[in-house]
């Protein structure tokens, strides 16, 4: 069995590889990750973000949001995310579970100047993401340096899920040193 899903690394490298280039290609299906926390209420809350880089070598993924984001006060309180993926030309699921970071301030500036001008009034809206406002627009954008930054999602665990003729799955832990195990799909 020469495929890709007919071994843990083939499904290990098939995953790290195909998110990787949803970081590359923004019209790639892994450019898009449901990205859950838990709410300061211990409920899941999910909201969909932009993958930003990604370091299979050290099982890190990195996700840009506003500092006032509601998300962030969830991370403080939970430092942990769920991260999701369906890659339908691939059939494959990827679900991560990762301790995460809030990186901000000086240690984010390179991150900060690779994103274009127009992209960065995603950082700064006021009021502030989720708060009640008047009418639908009553809302500005400006662009806001301080409020950019980087969730570094440290990852502990990846569950794989293979959909083609014959389904697999496998999870990977950090814990056991990403020694994958084959599991009942
Ligand atoms: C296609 C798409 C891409 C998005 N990308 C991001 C992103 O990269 N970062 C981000 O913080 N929010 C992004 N959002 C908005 C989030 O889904 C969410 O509405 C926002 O971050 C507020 O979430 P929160 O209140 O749970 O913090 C994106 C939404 C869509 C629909």
């Amino acid at each position: 069995m020469s495929e890709w899903f007919g071994t843990l690394d083939g499904l290990w490298g098939e995953a790290w590889s195909q998110i990787g280039e949803g970081v590359r290609d923004a019209k790639h299906p892994a450019r898009l990750v449901s990205f859950s926390t838990v709410s300061k209420d211990q409920r899941p809350q999910s909201r969909t973000v932009v993958l930003r880089r990604t370091d299979p070598e050290e099982a890190v993924c990195e996700v840009h949001t506003d500092i006032e984001s509601t998300k962030i006060a969830e991370i403080e309180e939970h430092p942990l995310a769920a991260l999701l993926w369906w890659l339908p030309h691939c059939d494959l699921q990827v679900r991560m579970l990762a301790e995460v970071s809030i990186l901000s301030g000086d240690t984010v500036n390179s991150e900060w100047e690779k994103v274009p001008v127009s992209s960065r009034i995603s950082y700064g809206t006021e009021p502030a993401p989720g708060l009640p406002i008047e009418a639908a627009l009553a809302y500005t954008k400006p662009a806001v340096r301080e409020r950019f930054c980087v969730l570094r999602c440290c990852i502990e665990q990846i569950d794989l899920t293979y959909l083609g003729q014959h389904h697999r799955r496998a999870e990977f832990t950090r814990l056991r040193d990403w020694k994958g195990q084959w599991l009942s799909p």
